[in-house]
């Protein structure tokens, strides 16, 4: 069964790739990714935090005050919370691309302007062969409008679209007002693939504690469906790839996503969960209902559900859900 897929423009053995997880943090990681048939892996982010933590601290040192200012410098984020200081992300990719040979894409998550372009060429220049960007901002400002959000993101890609060759991925929130709207307008900035969806980890209140608490919890399939409603919409209305991220735990699943529009199918919680064989196991299931339902090609099916080709492309739409609430019965 020919599997082969076009992701970010390279040509991918099989859809499945290992998402940004603490699966990549060392060379002995990466290595098992690959030996477990990833056909590309995306590094752990390097965090704006960690570059203005980096900083701050350059600064602090030169100033030579670095501890008066206790209190303020338990609002920042700690260098200590990094696996990797930005210096050692660069050096792990050059390491990565030296000893692998599945494709390395590079991450950058924040949420300003910042210094992302700065980064993109020296990630860039450390041979990464692709770059994913996460721009996760939460905007708690009633002055900041939807369309300045939107703006600001598109302004970032440009600016590295301008600055850098690499071919570039962007993460996308499920929050945007207008995902198609936005998917063309990074289209044009120069985005190169799209990434549906950036997966939150909500904050939980602690009614004992008096505090707001959170929780890292791992993916259920559960979470793949609203995925699938935005890669329907957005394949074959945009050029970029399409990656899913986000509630693909099983081989259906991964075909789900594919029928639906996604060239990449990220991984993650599945491997954290039930290990690294798991994606063998998903791709030889995937291998095996492609050829018992008579298809020649994962190509067949890539797309074939998405909302130009499904036999009934309203139930993507709001008629989905008039009919559902209008027709639940109690039983
Ligand atoms: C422990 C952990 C670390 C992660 N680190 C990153 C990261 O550095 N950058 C990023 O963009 N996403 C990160 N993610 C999110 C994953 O890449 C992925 O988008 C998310 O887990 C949803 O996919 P899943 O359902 O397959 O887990 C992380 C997820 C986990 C569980």
């Amino acid at each position: 069964m020919n599997l082969e897929t076009n992701y970010l423009g390279f040509k991918l053995a099989h859809p499945l790739i290992v998402g940004a997880c603490p699966l990549s943090d060392t060379l002995d990681g990466l290595r098992r990714v690959e030996a477990a048939g990833a056909s590309a892996v995306v590094l752990r982010s390097l965090f704006e935090e960690q570059i203005t933590a980096e900083s701050m601290a350059h600064h602090r040192a030169m100033e030579s005050h670095a501890d008066s200012h206790g209190e303020a410098s338990s609002y920042f984020v700690h260098n200590e919370d990094f696996k990797l200081g930005p210096d050692e992300y660069l050096e792990h990719i050059r390491n990565a691309k030296s000893k692998l040979t599945i494709p390395v894409f590079a991450s950058l998550n924040g949420d300003t302007p910042g210094r992302w372009i700065e980064y993109a060429k020296l990630i860039e220049q450390a041979g990464a062969d692709a770059l994913e960007l996460n721009m996760f901002h939460v905007p708690v400002d009633p002055g900041e409008s939807g369309s300045f959000v939107e703006k600001q993101l598109i302004d970032v890609v440009a600016g590295i679209r301008k600055a850098v060759k690499l071919p570039l991925a962007i993460k996308l929130s499920p929050f945007y007002t207008a995902p198609a709207n936005l998917a063309a307008q990074l289209e044009k900035a120069g985005a190169n693939a799209l990434v549906v969806f950036n997966r939150f980890y909500e904050p939980d209140v602690s009614v004992e504690k008096l505090e707001i608490e959170s929780h890292l919890h791992l993916s259920t399939s559960t979470e793949l469906a609203l995925r699938l409603r935005w890669l329907a919409i957005l394949s074959g209305q945009v050029k970029t790839s399409l990656a899913v991220t986000g509630g693909v735990h099983s081989a259906i699943d991964a075909l789900k996503a594919v029928m639906c529009g996604a060239h990449a199918v990220q991984l993650v919680s599945v491997l954290l969960g039930g290990g690294l064989a798991k994606l063998r196991m998903i791709l030889h299931e995937m291998t095996k209902w492609l050829q018992d339902h008579e298809y020649e090609s994962l190509r067949q099916a890539l797309g074939s559900m998405n909302r130009t080709r499904c036999p009934n492309p309203g139930a993507l739409e709001r008629g989905n859900y008039v009919h559902m609430l209008q027709t639940w019965q109690l039983t």
